[in-house]
């Protein structure tokens, strides 16, 4: 089945407005094509913002503030139970589920929501990625 002529993501199909004038209706299906996509385009890029922003610098502050004590200056954890962060361990998941883990805490680590913004959670979990050795 030939579909070229057919709108975007499936909708508002141009082909029957080709009928009456085929540049008018392609453009119209472009135009409607480009705004999908420019929403599209906006949508993902909400999505991905918080952690291309990561500020490393700041996400170290938080660290030694926060969370040093446990996993160790350098990664190295200082508290029996505590990931050696410094080896990969337990970041082997998403910013958006360690970013959950924090808020919540797990097991003997303190939840972080209400003391650090997102912002700085998604900030020190991008400094923690960086004491991989
Ligand atoms: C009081 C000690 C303590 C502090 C402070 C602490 N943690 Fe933890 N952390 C732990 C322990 C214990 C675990 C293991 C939890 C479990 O899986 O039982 C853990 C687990 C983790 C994990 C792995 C999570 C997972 O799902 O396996 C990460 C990543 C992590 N901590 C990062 C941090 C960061 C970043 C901070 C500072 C904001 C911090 N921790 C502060 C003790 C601590």
């Amino acid at each position: 089945m030939i579909s070229s002529k057919s709108g975007c993501l499936g909708t508002a199909s141009p082909v029957g407005r080709a009928r009456t004038g085929a540049r008018a209706g392609r453009g119209t299906g472009v135009t409607r094509c480009l705004s999908y996509a420019a929403l599209g385009v906006l949508i993902a890029y909400a999505a991905v913002a918080p952690a291309r922003a990561a500020d490393v610098i700041k996400g170290s502050q938080v660290y030694a503030r926060h969370c040093a004590a446990c996993h160790g200056p350098n990664g190295i954890s200082v508290m029996p139970g505590a990931p050696h962060l410094a080896r990969g361990d337990g970041l082997m998941q998403s910013d958006m589920t360690l970013l959950a883990s924090l808020k919540s805490g797990k097991n003997a680590m303190p939840a972080y929501l209400g003391i650090l913004s997102d912002r700085e959670m998604l900030d020190v979990i991008a400094y923690s990625r960086t004491l991989r050795q």
